[in-house]
């Protein structure tokens, strides 16, 4: 299933990192161990994908990191134009508010690149992406885009 997110209505949801968290964009340096983290936790489809956003120009991914240590990760661009995801946290840190803040962090910078409305795709925590950024239910959306993915 699709959902569609609304970047007109985002208001305020701002992204606010929890304390110590800190949220950016990866540099050159860092593209690979990024790709090889998502890939580790999340697998070699995400991984394709952070990729992608990584080769963006902007780069479309933003990372969270503590002390040093990587803890999650979103990208917008990457399945397909005007598409958010994949967003993925480590299960260590889950429950933390990451997840939320990463996704409007994506959302904000879709909206500032002129974007009226996301997509997040083939959403597997529907009520996630309610609570975090009021998503909606596409009808008829799966298998959608992905129909026939070579894997
Ligand atoms: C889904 C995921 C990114 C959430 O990350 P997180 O950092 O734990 O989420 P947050 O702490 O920011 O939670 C934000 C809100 O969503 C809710 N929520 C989080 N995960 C949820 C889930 N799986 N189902 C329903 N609600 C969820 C939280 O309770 C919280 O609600 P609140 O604002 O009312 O307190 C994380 O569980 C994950 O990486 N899962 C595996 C990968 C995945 O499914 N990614 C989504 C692709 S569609």
């Amino acid at each position: 299933m699709d959902m569609l997110i609304k970047l007109y209505a985002l208001g305020e949801l701002f992204p606010v990192a929890p304390p110590g968290v800190l949220l950016r964009k990866p540099l050159g340096p860092e593209h690979a161990f990024v790709t090889q983290w998502v890939a580790q936790r999340f697998g070699a489809l995400w991984s394709s994908e952070a990729g992608v956003a990584l080769a963006n120009r902007p780069v479309s991914l933003f990372m969270a990191q503590r002390q040093g240590q990587l803890l999650g990760f979103a990208c917008w661009d990457a399945t397909a134009r005007g598409f958010v995801g994949p967003l993925g946290v480590a299960q260590i840190a889950r429950g933390q508010g990451l997840g939320a803040a990463l996704l409007r962090a994506c959302l904000h910078d879709m909206r500032a690149a002129g974007y009226g409305y996301a997509v997040a795709g083939h959403v597997a925590a529907p009520r996630f992406f309610e609570r975090a950024a009021g998503a909606l239910e596409i009808p008829d959306s799966s298998p959608g885009l992905y129909a026939g993915l070579l894997r």
